[in-house]
This record gives structure tokens, C-alpha cells and sequence, in this order.
């Protein structure tokens, strides 16, 4: 058992080193390869422009909070959230705790006072257990959460954007994100690994109904 851990290791730690994108990350001090998934979602969808308010859910190392702050420069607002610990950035302002409770929703609101966010990305993603329908079923549960939060707060033209799995779940829950926001597209940017089940949707504008008053 021991030397089948030791052996895995071993082959993750090779793969590490011969990814390009752990290099590159490496090269310009990001804190996870994870950083060049949203450069390229960024580059396909312009999501970030400066002064832009962002909320950044599950971001620990922080790679797309290090990214987010450098593109919204020092007039924008970048708020970041995990229940880990991780090392300041500067410019971030960063928030330990579990994002369904709602102690932390409340000191998410706190943080973002009167500023309405332009963009909130989610990168959240649950303790993996091994067994396939236990974790589409907490990754569901997540991104349901983010995209509610995401909608309840945006921007009138305002982007989700979010990490989900493919698999079963995967229609269900784009129909329910589908069902909150004006656009909803789906992305595989390249520096995501093939044999990984993670995809991305990429929503904009959320839908609230506007109550028209009658005519006296
Ligand atoms: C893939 S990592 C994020 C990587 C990050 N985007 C980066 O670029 O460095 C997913 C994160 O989601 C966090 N997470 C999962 N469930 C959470 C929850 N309920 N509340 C807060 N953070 C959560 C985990 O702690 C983990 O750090």
C-alpha cells in the first residue's frame, strides 16, 4: 500500500516536472499552474478589465487571485475566499472559511460593502472522496451555491465563471446556472489536462425579474 502512494507520487512529481505549465508558473511566480486556465479563459471571453470588482471562490494557492488584482489594477477590488489558509497577496483582500456558512457569506458581504462585483470566478472544489457520484454530487452542490451567490450580487452585465465536472450531473446543473443567467458557455481551455473531467461555463448577465408597476 505504502509503496504503491510512494509510486504514484513519484509519477505525479515527474509529470510536475515536465509540464510546461508548471514551469511557466513557476517562471513568473504564480502560485499554481491553474493560473493559465483562466489567462486563456480571459483571452477568449475578455473577462477582466481594470477597476473591475471580483470575487475569487475557492482560491487557495491563489493563482487567480495574483492574476485578477494584477489585470484590475489598483483601482479594482479583488476579494478572495477559501476555507485554507494561504499567504497574502498584495492588493487581495482574503477571507478564511467555508463559503456555505453563513457566517462567511456574511463577511463576504461585509468585504464587498456597497460595490457590486463585475465578476465572480470559481475555481471551488470539494475534498475529492474517490467514488464518482459522491463528488459530482458535492461539486453540484458547490457551484449551485457559487452561481445563486454570483446571481444574487453581479452586476446587470456581469460574468459567472465556473469550474464544474463533467459527467451525469453536468446538464442538470448547467440547466439550472442556464436558467439564472442571460448567456452560459461551455470551455476546455487548453492548459487543462485532457484526462480531466473539469470544464468551464462561462455565464453572463443575471436575470431578474423586473416587476413593472400597473398603470393608475
Ligand atoms: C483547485 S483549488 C483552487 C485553486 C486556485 N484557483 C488557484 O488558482 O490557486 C480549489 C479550492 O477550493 C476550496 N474549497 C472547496 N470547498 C470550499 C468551500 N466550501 N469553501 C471555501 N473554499 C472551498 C479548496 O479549499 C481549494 O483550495
Amino acid at each position: 500500500m505504502a509503496s504503491k502512494r510512494a509510486a504514484r507520487s513519484r509519477a505525479w512529481t515527474a509529470r510536475q516536472e515536465k509540464d510546461p505549465y508548471v514551469r511557466e508558473a513557476r517562471a513568473r511566480a504564480y502560485r499554481s499552474r491553474a493560473v493559465f486556465k483562466l489567462e486563456q479563459l480571459d483571452k477568449k471571453d475578455s473577462l477582466f478589465r481594470r477597476g473591475m470588482v471580483v470575487v475569487d471562490l475557492g482560491a487557495a494557492p491563489g493563482s487567480w487571485s495574483q492574476y485578477a488584482v494584477q489585470k484590475v489594477g489598483p483601482e479594482g477590488f479583488v476579494v478572495a475566499l477559501d476555507r485554507l489558509d494561504f499567504a497574502a497577496i498584495p492588493g487581495v483582500f482574503q477571507i478564511k472559511g467555508d463559503f456555505t456558512g453563513a457566517d462567511i457569506r456574511q463577511k463576504l458581504d461585509d468585504a464587498l460593502g456597497a460595490r457590486q462585483p463585475d465578476l465572480v470566478i470559481s475555481d471551488l472544489a470539494p475534498n475529492l472522496s474517490g467514488v464518482h457520484s459522491v463528488d459530482q454530487a458535492a461539486m453540484e452542490e458547490l457551484v449551485l451555491a457559487a452561481g445563486r451567490f454570483a446571481w444574487s450580487c453581479l452586476r446587470p452585465k456581469g460574468a459567472f465563471v465556473a469550474k464544474i465536472f463533467e459527467g451525469s450531473h453536468a446538464m442538470g446543473l448547467r440547466n439550472e446556472i442556464n436558467s439564472l443567467f442571460r448567456s452560459c458557455q461551455i470551455r476546455k481551455p487548453p492548459a487543462s489536462r485532457s484526462h480531466s473531467a473539469e470544464i468551464y461555463l462561462v455565464t453572463r448577465g443575471p436575470i431578474r425579474q423586473t416587476i413593472t408597476p400597473l398603470a393608475p
